[in-house]
């Protein structure tokens, strides 16, 4: 007999009420079908995700740890890697897995990079050079692998500065980072002179294009002028991009890719001496979930190079009416340049995060950043048909705010506080308030 908060349920339930309990449990979740929230979910139409689902499903019990006993998901996941090195113009040297996520092929490309240096270079205390603006995994890879992340400030057009970087460069580092584009600002950072820097010191060279990968190729064919960043850049030595970006596939589904082989063996886990048999896992996870590689197979094939420029005009089209309107906005700037759809916007003349609560009053979920306050915006085709609405309400929210009327209550009381604390007060704050998510059953 249990005493926790909640026990199994002695008897079960019918089938049709199992689901009717978890429709109801998922009312207030945000409502990203209709667009109102820019970020978390890549919705593309009802027509790719009744694809994505039935190939998901046909594979939900397979296992891509073993890809003896399924030679479908082997085959999947070469070709998916295949078709995305060829995409970064890897040439046919490039190789890489798929992995579960932007974070997993990050934290991967720093462990390879660990390993690497530690056979090639015999660096004992590695450490790597990161622009403040790379994704958080590169900070947890840097936590669970030992590898000292060091910080270089970006310059005023938000992406990374290569002076700085290079300032930051000793006998231990062994990587440098840049990203294409990186989260916060939606910024490409000079990937040749990142590379260039990493060729000159003998460094591996990561691009970050998890949110960019599958989406820069295709902006660039319509005429869009992006800058080099993947394997046509010499010096680059791995890539990461996620197919549940802008890939449209399902969740669980990135790939790391690397220049070539000889790299990509530091990545790998084997151990022979188990009693279990020999074991061999490609990256973090042990089972790895065969409907999330067979999907993303699924959806290349379905969406080809003819769905995916398709969706990124209606994607690169939207953008543009959400950038213009907002510049449109008295009191809202657009940060830097953005290269393509992820972007933000500061207030010249109030508080930006009450305007994220006016908005969000307003039904509207927009994720708050810090350092300096913005607000952010992730645009997917789910975004094409409210454009005119969330403009219209964000040209009135800022209005009243310019007027000097208060905001609904929201998070800008917390922000303004979190804004002031000390990092480790602030640690501890985030500590608390994870512990409190997971703490007990809502
Ligand atoms: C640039 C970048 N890299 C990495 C990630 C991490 O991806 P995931 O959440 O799939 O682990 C993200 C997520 O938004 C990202 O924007």
């Amino acid at each position: 007999m249990s005493h926790g908060t909640m026990s199994v349920p002695h008897k079960g339930l019918a089938h049709d009420e199992v689901l009717q309990r978890m429709k109801e449990m998922r009312s207030e979740d945000a409502r990203w079908k209709e667009g109102k929230t820019f970020s978390l979910v890549y919705y593309a139409g009802e027509e790719i995700s009744a694809l994505v689902k039935d190939a998901y499903t046909m594979f939900m019990a397979e296992n891509g740890l073993s890809p003896l006993a399924f030679n479908s998901l082997r085959r999947f996941e070469t070709e998916v890697v295949a078709m995305a090195a060829d995409l970064f113009h890897g040439g046919t040297e490039a190789a890489g897995t798929m992995t579960s996520g932007g974070s997993e092929s990050i934290l991967m490309a720093v462990k390879t990079a660990r390993d690497w240096a530690r056979a090639e270079r015999g660096v004992t205390e590695p450490e790597m050079v990161l622009p403040i603006t790379v994704h958080p995994a590169f900070e947890k890879a840097a936590h669970y692998f030992g590898v000292k992340a060091v910080h270089a400030p970006i310059g005023r057009d938000f992406r990374a500065d290569v002076d700085e970087m290079e300032k930051r460069i000793t006998d231990r580092t062994i990587l440098v980072v840049g990203s294409a584009p990186a989260y916060p600002h939606g910024a490409i950072d000079p990937i040749e002179e990142i590379a260039a820097l990493a060729k000159r010191r003998g460094l591996l060279c990561h691009v970050d294009a998890c949110v960019g990968g599958f989406l820069l190729p295709w902006a660039k064919r319509l005429g869009y002028p992006i800058p080099k960043w993947d394997f046509e850049v010499d010096g680059v030595t791995s890539i990461s991009a996620d197919l549940h970006k802008y890939g449209f596939a399902a969740k669980g589904a990135s790939v790391l890719v690397f220049r070539n082989a000889a790299l990509r063996r530091h990545q790998f886990f084997t151990y022979g001496e188990w009693p279990g048999g020999l074991y061999a896992s490609p990256s973090m996870t042990g089972t790895r979930p065969g409907g999330a590689i067979a999907a993303a197979w699924a959806v290349m094939h379905f969406l080809g190079e003819e769905g995916y420029l398709k969706l990124a005009r209606q994607i690169l089209d939207t953008t543009r009416t959400f950038r213009e309107g907002i510049a449109a906005i008295p009191g809202l700037r657009i940060c830097g340049e953005p290269a393509m759809s992820v972007f933000a916007f500061e207030a010249t003349d109030f508080d930006v995060y009450a305007l994220g609560d006016a908005m969000e009053a307003k039904g509207w979920k927009l994720d708050r950043q810090q350092r300096p306050p913005t607000l952010h915006l992730m645009i997917t085709p789910a975004h094409a048909l409210i454009a005119d609405q969330f403009l219209a309400d964000l040209r009135a929210c800022a209005a009243s705010l310019q007027r000097g009327e208060p905001a609904p209550e929201g998070s800008a009381a917390m922000y303004g506080m979190a804004g002031a604390m000390p990092a480790e007060a602030l640690d501890g704050f985030l500590l608390d308030f994870i512990d409190g998510l997971y703490g007990t059953p809502a």
